[in-house]
């Protein structure tokens, strides 16, 4: 059989991005004989519309079965007034806590056409290709005890940093399966200095290092030394692996190294399957812009370059997923450009289909 993708498009401009996707889905199946079995569903507002949640229990089942889930984005203004409970986002969150989605890549990329756009010197991120794997369902977020208590007559904020043993073991070994197929570098960050999870961290992931993965090559960063350098020479890094808090500040911040919020994707993983595949989860890290939904002004690359982490990290298809990330670097090459990446000189901007279009031009120049 082949492959499964489910994908669940979302609000506001998912479906507008996801509609891109599934035209490099089909060209994929028609000229490359890479072909995937599809299936679409509801996830968000948009299930919430249906069923009264916002993600049902059939969606929630067919989720745990197929190879990869590919999400547009959830929510919108007409969603702000539900319950906590049926929140759009809360349709997220059940697919990373029921799916176990304890690896969260945050890859920075820049794309050279859009160097200008980094809030960094040209030269300091010109062919950036990074990767931040942030561990995502322990740590600080989640810790107990936790909670606003009152002592000596004032009110104390309390979160928990946790970390166990198999937790930094896991997605220490996440970050390594990585490295391999990238640069074979890791940089582990954390504040062995100050905090004993820290301490734990570095440790087990120095061991997981010399047991299983010694021919990649292994340093130790603090957090805050390591927000400096990603700031300072980015491209010293291949992949950074960091817990839920530091990983959640500094893949912001390397977000910003390389431009636009249209521009970047991310992948969540879990645990192998049956399959030897992860578990694993495909989204573009912007939201469903309410602000221009419905108006063809979507930058598809997002969730384009969100499915080319499905070919490499969940299909082992790494030579195709080159073949896309070319094909997108070749677009932007040529100056086509959606309207979030017209620089302050202007010029006319693409709709979110004619980028589609362009790239699959490109696809087939390839
Ligand atoms: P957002 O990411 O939706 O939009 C922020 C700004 O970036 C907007 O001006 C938007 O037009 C622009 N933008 C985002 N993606 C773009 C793209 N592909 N092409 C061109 N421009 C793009 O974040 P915001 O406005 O904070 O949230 C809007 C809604 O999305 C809210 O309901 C929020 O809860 C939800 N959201 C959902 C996420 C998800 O599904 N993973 C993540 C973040 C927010
Ligand atoms: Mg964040």
């Amino acid at each position: 059989a082949n492959p499964s993708i489910l994908i669940l498009a979302g609000d506001g401009i998912g479906p507008e991005v996801m509609t891109e996707v599934k035209k490099v889905i089909n060209w994929f199946g028609a000229k490359r004989d890479v072909a995937f079995d599809v299936s679409e569903d509801l996830v968000g507002g948009a299930a919430y519309d249906v069923h009264g949640v916002p993600l049902s229990d059939e969606t929630m089942a067919k989720a745990q079965e197929v190879d990869a889930v590919l999400l547009g984005a959830v929510g919108g203004p007409k969603y702000d007034v539900l319950d906590f409970s049926v929140k759009p986002e809360r349709g997220l969150l059940r697919l990373r806590k029921e799916m176990d989605l304890y690896s969260n890549l945050r890859p920075a990329q820049c794309f050279d056409a859009l160097a200008d756009f980094s809030s960094l010197k040209k030269d300091v991120v010109a062919g950036l290709d990074i990767m931040i794997v942030r561990e995502l369902t322990s740590g600080i977020y989640f810790g107990e005890p936790r909670g606003i208590i009152v002592e000596n007559n004032e009110r104390v904020g309390i979160n928990t940093q946790r970390y166990t043993e198999s937790e930094i073991e896991r997605v220490a070994r996440s970050a390594f399966e990585l490295a391999k197929r990238r640069g074979n570098k890791v940089c582990s960050m954390e504040k062995a200095n100050v905090m004993e999870s820290g301490i734990l961290w570095r440790e087990v992931v120095q061991r997981v290092h010399d047991e299983e993965y010694p021919e990649v090559e292994l340093s130790h960063m603090y957090a805050d030394a390591g927000a400096m350098q990603l700031c300072r020479a980015p491209k010293q890094f291949d992949v950074i692996v960091t817990d839920n808090l530091f990983g959640d500040l500094l893949s912001d911040a390397a977000a910003m190294l390389t431009g636009s919020l249209g521009m970047l994707p991310s992948a969540s993983l879990g645990a192998p399957m049956a399959n030897g595949r992860p578990k694993a989860m495909y989204e573009p890290v912007h939201g469903s812009a309410p602000d221009i939904a419905g108006q063809g002004k979507a930058n598809p690359i997002a969730c384009i370059l969100s499915f080319s982490m499905a070919l490499r990290y969940s299909f082992d298809l790494g030579a195709e997923a080159d073949r896309l990330e070319a094909a997108v670097e070749k677009v932007l090459a040529d100056g086509v450009r959606t309207a979030d990446l017209l620089g302050p000189e202007g010029g006319v901007p693409v709709s979110t289909s004619e980028m589609g279009d362009k790239i699959i031009e490109a696809l087939d120049a390839s």
